[in-house]
């Protein structure tokens, strides 16, 4: 990792990515993200981010937010991240993504910010008692993003719009202050993973605070879980079709043919053929043994790592170090390009 604001040229980018430490990681976090991050930090410069600011849009026990931050760090290395190639960190280690996130308070449009999909789904009907933070969240993950210069940021397909809302405020920026100050950053959203939806209604997607843990597959599952929330997943009546076209309408069929899909690294079309005909019985116990095959090594890894959590802390530690030496010269260029006095 090299500090300054530009990525380095042997490598296709710079990547930030980040994730919240909200409850149990799942087989959505993983098939959507991680698992992607994990493939792309060979060609990327990557910073990977544990969004604990985020986190507290909404209430979290301070006890069980500062196991989850480890818990997650502990997920992301057990499934493959090296954090000694990357920058793995936690989110309020560096204070320039709250300082960056206030000045684009100022420049995203109170319009912008009202058409954004996941404050409406997340502050429900009672929107007034709704925290502050949560309304202008998105204005933080595009500061988690630009004050790297960030070139790239893969995630799952729900982050879209608010990549689409950073592109904007990047652009903005830029325009109001004539400067060329941020690249675009580009979303990254690829593969049969990324849109994993509930294991128990097809049409809503695999969540953390759905109330329901038979919704998802968590990676701290063990074999007997998987098998359990597999054995019990919403389907119907048919057997599996044998072309993509065969799943309109069977949304529980189609989300858990893309799991495995995903799982196998294959397409719908490659799984279709080797499924096609089967009962559901029958394929949800190939299912298991694949979820198992893949989420068994990674839960085992974890528990070893969150039993030493002053190591974790160490790791996390190094990784803002980075994090903060690239985000610091950023922050200063914002902070002169807008018009602050320099400090002492
Ligand atoms: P979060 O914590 O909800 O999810 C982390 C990553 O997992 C992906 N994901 C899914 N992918 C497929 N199917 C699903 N069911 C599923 N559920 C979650 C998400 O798309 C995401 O990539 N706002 C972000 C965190 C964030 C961030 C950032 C991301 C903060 N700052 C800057 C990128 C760049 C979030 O809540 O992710």
């Amino acid at each position: 990792m090299t500090s300054g604001s530009t990525p380095p040229a042997a490598l296709s980018g710079r990547i930030l990515s980040g994730i919240q430490p909200t409850g149990s990681l799942h087989l959505g976090n993983y098939l959507g993200a991680i698992r992607n991050w994990v493939a792309l930090q060979k060609e990327f410069e990557c910073l990977f981010c544990i969004v604990d600011l985020h986190a507290i849009t909404v209430w979290q026990d301070p006890k069980e937010l500062m196991r989850s931050t480890r818990e997650v760090a502990a997920g992301m290395i057990a499934a493959g991240i090296d954090p000694a190639a990357n920058a793995l960190f936690v989110q309020s280690h560096v204070p320039a993504h709250a300082q960056l996130a206030w000045v684009f308070n100022c420049i995203a449009r109170l319009g912008w910010l009202n058409r954004m999909t996941q404050f409406k789904d997340k502050a429900g009907k009672n929107r007034e008692n709704a925290s502050a933070g949560l309304y202008v969240y998105p204005n933080l993950m595009a500061a988690d993003i630009l004050v790297y210069k960030a070139t790239h940021v893969p995630v799952g397909e729900d982050q879209k719009q608010h990549l689409e809302l950073a592109r904007d405020i990047a652009q903005k920026f830029n325009n109001d202050y004539g400067v060329e100050v941020f690249p675009l950053p580009e979303p990254v959203i690829k593969g049969p993973g990324t849109r994993v939806m509930s294991l128990r209604d097809g049409s809503k997607k695999m969540s953390k605070s759905d109330p329901s843990d038979f919704s998802r597959l968590n990676m701290t599952d063990d074999a007997d879980a998987i098998a359990g929330k597999v054995r019990k997943a919403t389907t119907d009546p048919h057997p599996l079709p044998d072309s993509v076209a065969g799943l309109e309408g069977r949304a529980e069929a189609a989300n858990l043919l893309n799991i495995y899909a995903a799982l196998t690294d294959r397409t719908l079309e490659q799984v279709l053929a080797e499924v096609a005909g089967q009962q559901f019985s029958a394929f949800k116990g190939k299912l298991t043994d694949t979820a198992v095959s893949v989420l068994g090594p990674i839960n085992a890894e974890m528990k070893r790592l969150m039993s030493d959590p002053a190591e974790i802390d160490k790791v996390l530690a190094k990784g803002a170090a980075k994090a903060n030496a690239i985000a610091e010269p950023v922050l200063s260029e914002v902070y002169k390009t807008v018009g602050f006095l320099p400090r002492g």
